[in-house]
């Protein structure tokens, strides 16, 4: 249902304007004020402020500023309420309930016009600028957005550093006055009842936005926008629309995985034919590259295969896995990371047999996913787009991971500016007209996209499993803070799933190829925990990343082949940021429950309600849990599957074992 109600209010140039928007459960309120021209807003939940009084507007270099000398010339508000459907994902029908304040503004003495649309949601608020055509500028420069985040108190923030080009970071947990400069989202505790994090939706034809602490203003951070080389942050024609500034507010930590703020600001799916459009599970000839076994390039020890591939495809069809990922099948890596990377994406390499391949796969009832490894030179795979993509179609592949890892070219350019936001947009929409769905590494953040590109499906732009092959790796807290933070934004491609957690199967053979220091990598998680990432990082294109001989004979991977990647509904069950939390989905496609349960590197017995279960069922309840005996440290891969009989009735006791985790299926008994 569509409910719309318009009240315009016409104000006269007085000195001080105050307007307050309401959520619709009048909890949560956005103040929009203008005194002495300058354009403010403040955001409080009941008696708390959750965001105290915050400039807004933007500096130019072509036209005057815009952050000041304003009059009002009108304020509308509107309410809406829908519900939408999403064709895969977290949430199956998503409410779209919002009111919204338009505030037009004027500057009398250059004549130069600024809107901001404010809308307050039960679970946040979302703002944007619009910049419309002016009497006498058509084009504009922004060299700084000037919108302010203040906040009243020291909170404890969850953050990674501003890097322009990379999320792949672990986070860091400190007081808020410790951040200079962080990618977004970045999560705050304000009190046992408040927990803000702030992000951006909706981020098409500008650059992303970093928050950034200016010298003297200790809880007070202005959005940063990454900049191109030149240092402007956006050029653009008018009418220009920034991004969605977006306030999730919640009253617990789980009220923020709950919340579909970034997607309710997002423009609805706009493409059409989205029957190629398929969330899946994959393995892929990819882990045995990072742990030092195999090579990308072509050689004695080359992954990508005729053979492997076949023995991967025989793994899959025989275990319900969808997927495929090939990395390394298509000639060029030999110059990745040489600063030149010049790739083709149309030319297997002789040892990678592609039509035998795709036949063989075919047979199995087995997609391929394709790779396509830019190493940042961008120039390079424009000029190749529209012939790559072609081909894929021309072969029956509709999905393709594709990667920005290595020197951007055109030199000066960021992951994070507007020249990249185009074009991995580019991409998405290459894709599309060639029926092909997107996991993007080393991409722009997730804003929401995916509601408008269905296609754009996944991507990392998160510190994942790779990082436990060839550094220091994850510790165990970084699980149990990403829920909390990246996770908010949109799916991930973490890549959980690997069994062999200390590493030490391929042991002999990896002593002839890696190095000492990293001979001594290992993943710091139990087994049970790796699945019960499964549940807990959303993905709809979902990777078990172990070489699939060390899920042999594991019982644990039946949990790996049961999980679904596309669920009806979504409930955070508990959670501390940094220490635990436990996930319940129900399946899309069943009436299957799955619940996902970890823990930072303390052990943790918790106790869970069941009463998301629906009401007269029966449910045998598998759960693969740790041992008794495990600890991620010296004993990860103890692990036991129990069943039991369950019902909504029922509290659950989870025992987590020191970074450990659980995970269960719960279905019902006929
Ligand atoms: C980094 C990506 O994150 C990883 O998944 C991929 O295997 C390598 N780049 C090579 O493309
Ligand atoms: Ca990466």
């Amino acid at each position: 249902m569509v409910l719309i109600a318009l009240i315009t209010t016409t104000m006269c140039s007085k000195q001080s304007h105050h307007h307050t928007l309401t959520s619709p459960d009048g909890k949560l309120a956005v103040s929009f004020s203008l005194e002495d021209g300058v354009p403010r807003y403040t955001i409080r939940k009941g008696d708390q402020t959750v965001i105290d009084t915050s400039r807004l507007g933007f500096r130019f270099q072509n036209m005057p500023d815009m952050d000041k000398g304003f009059e009002l010339l009108e304020a509308d508000t509107e309410s809406y309420n829908e519900t939408w459907t999403q064709p895969w994902g977290e949430e199956k029908e998503i409410k779209n309930h919002y009111n919204q304040l338009a505030v037009q503004l004027r500057s009398p003495t250059e004549n130069l016009h600024l809107n901001v649309i404010f809308r307050a949601f039960n679970d946040g608020i979302g703002f944007r600028y619009e910049i419309p055509r002016q009497t006498s500028y058509n084009k504009v420069e922004i060299t700084s957005e000037g919108t302010e985040f203040n906040f009243t108190a020291n909170h404890k923030s969850w953050w990674i550093p501003g890097d322009p080009d990379s999320y792949e970071y672990l986070y860091k947990e400190t007081s808020l006055s410790k951040i200079d400069s962080a990618n977004t989202p970045v999560t705050f505790k304000a009190s046992d009842n408040l927990y803000i994090s702030i992000h951006e939706a909706a981020l098409t034809n500008y650059a992303g936005m970093r928050l950034s602490k200016e010298a003297g203003r200790n809880f007070g951070f202005t959005s940063d926008l990454v900049p191109w080389p030149d240092g402007i942050k956006v050029k653009g024609e008018l009418p220009l629309r920034s991004p969605w500034r977006t306030i999730q507010v919640a009253d617990s930590p789980g009220g923020l995985i709950e919340s579909n703020l970034i997607l309710n600001l997002n423009e609805p799916n706009k493409l059409e034919d989205i029957s190629y459009i398929q969330p899946m599970k994959y393995v892929g000839i990819w882990w045995g590259m990072h742990i030092g076994l195999n090579t990308w390039h072509k050689g004695p020890r080359h992954g990508a295969t005729t053979a492997n591939a076949k023995r991967y495809i025989d793994f899959a069809a025989r275990h319900n896995i969808p997927g495929l990922l090939v990395e390394g099948w298509n000639k060029g890596w030999e110059s990745w990371l040489s600063g030149k990377n010049v790739q083709d994406y149309t030319q297997p390499y002789s040892d990678f047999d592609i039509e035998e391949v795709l036949r063989y796969a075919r047979d199995k009832g087995v997609k391929l996913i394709a790779h396509h490894e830019t190493g940042g030179n961008i120039p390079m795979y424009e000029k190749q787009l529209e012939e790559a993509f072609q081909y894929l179609e021309d072969h029956g592949i509709h999905a393709v991971k594709t990667g920005y890892a290595g020197t951007m070219k055109p030199e000066g350019m960021h992951h994070h500016g507007q020249y990249m936001v185009n074009h991995y947009r580019k991409v998405v929409e290459t894709a599309h007209r060639h029926n092909v769905v997107i996991d993007a590494h080393e991409p722009i953040k997730p804003t929401g996209i995916r509601r408008t590109y269905p296609n754009m499906m996944t991507r990392e732009g998160i510190r994942g499993m790779e990082y436990n092959a060839w550094s220091k790796g994850n510790p165990p807290s970084h699980h149990a803070i990403l829920p909390f933070t990246r996770l908010l934004a949109g799916p991930a491609d973490y890549t959980p799933g690997v069994f062999d957690v200390l590493l030490q199967k391929q042991h002999e053979e990896r002593k002839k190829r890696v190095s000492k220091k990293n001979l001594k990598n290992r993943v710091h998680t139990t087994l049970a925990k790796q699945l019960a990432l499964f549940v807990v990082f959303y993905s709809p294109l979902q990777m078990a990343s172990d070489l699939v001989e060390n899920y042999q004979d594991h019982p644990a991977f039946q949990f790996i082949e049961d999980v679904p990647v596309d669920w009806e509904t979504t409930k955070a069950l508990n959670g501390e940021i940094g220490q635990y939390v436990t996930i319940a989905r129900k399946d899309r496609h069943s009436d299957n429950w799955y619940l996902g349960s970890l823990t930072n590197q303390k052990p943790r017995k918790l106790s869970v309600s069941c009463d998301f279960l629906e009401e007269g069922k029966t449910y045998e309840a598998q759960i693969y849990r740790d041992g008794k005996e495990a600890h991620w440290k010296n004993n990860p891969t103890a692990y036991a599957i129990d069943k039991m009989s369950v019902t909504r009735e029922n509290d659950f006791q989870l025992n987590l074992a020191a970074g450990g985790g659980t995970a269960i299926r719960f279905k019902p008994v006929e």
